[in-house]
């Protein structure tokens, strides 16, 4: 059986990054799983402001095309949220809003979001574990754009204390259900081929 094809990456690009660590612990579970994994950071698609005035008159910049190919070469994505004031980053939020308005020839609207299934999971430094990010990301995906969004979700909090020196999540229910959202993921992914 050919192996679904799920893309990783994390709405942080900090150095260091916890939400980076956990696309990372995401790509590696996946591989286990059999999964044909590809991890990218939002750092390599380096975006301006969406700005509608800009898009009107110098067209998408080519790493919204980029990015929007690069979602739509898998049957499915897990992004790694992060919570900044109880939404998510400005820079997922800016690559999603540019993605979400590039068109390609005979796309329908929202292309990159149809016809996939979407993960989302979140770490924070303090006791939230990002639900809050987590909540405005589904919200973004599924209104926003049109996106199929499993309901699993994995949260973590306490990031410091979160993760052993393998970068493992320490904390045993937290990891049952990341496995188990990865799962879900993979299965509704096999789906989408
Ligand atoms: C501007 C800003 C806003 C933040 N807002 C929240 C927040 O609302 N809730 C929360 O739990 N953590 C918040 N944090 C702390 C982040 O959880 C923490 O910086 C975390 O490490 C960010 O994810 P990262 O490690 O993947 O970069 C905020 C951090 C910044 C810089």
């Amino acid at each position: 059986m050919p192996a679904p094809k799920i893309l990783v990456f994390a709405g942080s690009t900090r150095t260091g990054s916890y939400n980076t660590k956990l696309a990372a612990l995401a790509a590696k579970e996946l591989t286990l799983n059999d999964v044909d994994v590809t991890r990218v950071s939002l750092a390599d698609y380096p975006l301006p402001l969406y700005d509608a005035d800009l898009d009107a008159r110098a067209g998408q910049p080519a790493n919204a095309l980029r990015l929007k190919q690069m979602i739509m070469a898998h049957h499915g994505v897990f992004i790694a949220s992060a919570e900044y004031s109880a939404s998510v980053t400005p820079v997922l939020k800016n690559a999603i809003d540019w993605v979400s308005r590039v068109r390609e020839k005979g796309d329908p609207t929202y292309a990159a979001f149809k016809n996939r299934i979407f993960a989302i999971g979140a770490v924070t430094t303090g006791p939230s574990g990002g639900q809050r990010s987590l909540i405005a990301l589904r919200q973004i995906l599924e209104l926003g754009c049109g996106a199929l969004v499993i309901p699993e979700q994995v949260s973590i909090p306490n990031a410091a204390q979160a993760f052993d020196e393998m970068d493992n999540i320490i904390d045993v229910g937290i990891n049952n259900f990341f496995r188990a959202e990865l799962d879900r993921l993979v299965e509704v992914a096999r789906l989408m081929m």
